[in-house]
């Protein structure tokens, strides 16, 4: 998904701009540009491809100023080319603006402008705003906005300068993020707040039909109308270190290794011993209107959906409470029977995917209560939900989720915890789950250990063209995820299967060039993943195993094997996703993927 970094103040906003936009690489994108203004004068910057061409085009051309605007771009419409890079000018350079989202009518708009005279140089939706701001530009920069606005269909977050008001940023926010970054004599604007860590600590977050001005000294939010209106200020719990990769080959490896810590966050200040539960501060809801509630639905996309297929089994062990989960891009189309005692669950790393969102919008329409699970501070999701509660994972800048869904999973045990005990749990099977969840991080820091071994067969296997994951119970999920996370960074075609299901047609798949990886360590259902092991054997498929290291049969049964250490069944996700994500980093590093970028993705959907 495209970027976007505004910054006035004291500072050379190149620099600022460059810096905000390394930030947002993760997010996807194939050509990059900037514009900045000293005094009255606007120099423009862009160029397609990475960041680095435009850094390049910089080292000959610098762009001196303190205010500016920078974006990366992800095609929608035009090809990915310098012209069609962003910023873009309106008018005679009256204006220059940059643009995440779609304008769906702009081909109108863009007839209309043209037979009043206006000049288009790119093939972009986006010129199209610029040209129209332009249009209305007289001694207000934000009222031209406003009134260039009320033209657009679509969806957008953009940043606007002019060399007619130098120092000031005007930014306005429709279905697609925008926050804004307050420091001393000087304030930042921008499409994800990892743009702003180490700049500012403090920021307000856009709703939709909402406009900011800023300038050094002053930021306000306005409403359509130009009525001022309040804002909340929020703290980011992110530090500067959070979005550098240390020692780290890639920020998946380092957001693989921080899961440990990231766990121990997930549950800090939230198990209470004495009542054997957990407690949580955003749910907004009291336990009088949790024992109300006798359905969940949990809604979410990719990895987060994988994650809540295991909360759908915790919620309904331990809580006993029925759990449906449904994709947010189905289940926003589908208009399904909702009962009034049912809370709908979103599910999300990032707080903006556009799906997710709309899920939870349907369901506030419909009267429903809505609960997030999210990992960004004031992200769009979590501030539209009536209560959730946050991650605390610090930022994922991996393309490919990894600490985001262990958190997720954490997280929804506590839930299950809460829920369980304000219902038929007794203080004994709390306090239980309590000692079990604690036990956690050093269990997740043990199974790190498996990393060479894990090397080995992925130095074994990086050559091939298909794989299944099979698992079953807790584990189907984690089956699925760890389909995902190859498919993403590798590019190889893998399934995820309940491991039983095989037998229903997926078992045709098997032949000796195409590895399945059995999930089994020792549990319930135990007996049951090694029968459907034998079966893929019996077959010639080569299986890799992860499995528990006490486990005395599986040496006979396995091709390959990876040892985890011996959890309860409900939280062998956490220890066996470790392997799974390990295995599809190290096969994507030998097959010379870009594993922090993988092609075709971006970390946050926010688009439909
Ligand atoms: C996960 O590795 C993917 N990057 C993707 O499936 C992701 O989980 C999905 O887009 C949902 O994102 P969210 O958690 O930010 O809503």
């Amino acid at each position: 998904m495209c970027g976007i970094v505004g910054y006035t103040g004291h500072r050379e906003a190149q620099p600022v701009l460059m810096e905000g936009l390394s930030r947002l690489e993760y997010r996807g994108y194939d050509s990059a540009g900037l514009a900045t203004l000293t005094g009255k004068d606007l120099r423009l910057r862009k160029s397609v491809g990475r960041i680095s061409e435009l850094a390049a085009v910089l080292k000959r051309h610098p762009s001196p100023g303190h205010c500016g605007i920078s974006h990366t771009r992800w095609a929608t419409h035009g090809a990915a080319t310098d012209i069609n890079a962003h910023p873009h000018l309106g008018g005679d350079g009256d204006i220059a603006l940059v643009h995440n989202g779609v304008i769906e009518n702009y081909a109108l708009l863009k007839r209309q402008l043209e037979q009043r005279g206006y000049r288009f140089r790119s093939q972009t939706d986006t010129e199209v705003i610029a040209h129209l701001i332009a249009s209305y530009l007289k001694d207000d920069l934000v009222e031209a906005v406003q009134k260039a606005l009320v033209h657009l269909k679509g969806t957008y977050g953009l940043a606007v300068i002019s060399p007619r008001f130098p120092g000031m940023v005007v930014g306005a926010r429709l279905g697609s993020p925008l926050v804004v970054g307050l420091g001393d004599n000087e304030t930042f604007l921008a499409s994800d707040p990892g743009a702003l860590v180490g700049y500012s600590q403090r920021v307000v977050y856009l709703n939709d039909h909402q406009l900011c001005a800023l300038t050094p000294q002053k930021w306000e939010v306005l409403d359509g109308e130009s009525a001022t209106v309040s804002a909340t200020v929020h703290s980011l719990d992110w530090e500067p270190e959070d979005t550098d990769k240390g020692d780290y080959e890639h920020f998946m490896l380092k957001e693989i290794y921080e899961q440990p810590e990231v766990l121990e966050r997930a549950m800090a200040g939230r198990l209470h011993a004495a009542g054997a539960t957990a407690h949580f501060g955003g749910l907004n809801l009291d336990p009088q209107q949790l024992r109300q509630v006798e359905r969940v639905i949990m809604t979410a996309c990719g990895t987060s959906y994988h994650a809540a297929l295991i909360g759908e089994y915790m919620f309904e062990q331990f809580a006993r409470i029925p759990v449906e989960v449904e994709y947010a891009s189905e289940f926003r189309y589908r208009n399904p029977p909702l009962e009034h005692n049912t809370v709908v669950l979103g599910i999300t790393q990032s707080g903006e995917t556009a799906d997710t969102l709309a899920a939870l919008r349907e369901s506030k329409a419909k009267g429903l209560r809505t609960l997030a699970l999210c990992n960004v501070v004031g992200s769009t999701i979590a501030r539209e939900s009536d209560g959730g509660v946050y991650l605390h994972a610090g930022p994922e800048i991996g393309v490919a989720s990894t600490k985001a869904f262990t958190a997720q999973v954490t997280v929804l045990a506590l839930l299950s915890l809460y829920l369980g005990r304000m219902r038929h749990m007794s203080h004994a099977a709390g306090s239980r789950i309590i000692d079990e969840l604690r036990a956690m991080p050093d269990a997740v820091r043990a199974t790190l250990k498996c990393h060479e071994a894990v090397k080995e067969i992925a130095a074994k296997y990086h050559h091939v063209n298909n794989m299944l994951y099979l698992g079953r119970q807790y584990l189907y999920p984690v089956a699925l995820e760890g389909a995902l996370k190859l498919k993403e960074i590798s590019y190889i075609h893998a399934e995820g299967y309940p491991a039983a299901e095989m037998k229903h047609g997926p078992i045709a798949l098997v032949d000796q060039d195409t590895p399945s990886v059995f999930l089994a360590p020792h549990g319930a259902v135990y007996d049951k993943v090694m029968s459907n092991l034998e079966e893929i054997r019996a077959r010639g498929g080569p299986v890799i195993a992860v499995a528990c290291e006490n486990d005395e049969h599986i040496e006979a049964r396995a091709d390959d094997i990876i040892y985890v250490p011996r959890v309860p069944d409900y939280l062998q996700p956490l220890v066996v996703a470790i392997p799974l994500q390990l295995l599809a980093y190290h096969i994507a590093l030998l097959r010379g993927c870009d594993i922090d970028m993988p092609r075709n993705l971006a970390k946050s959907v926010t688009v439909e």
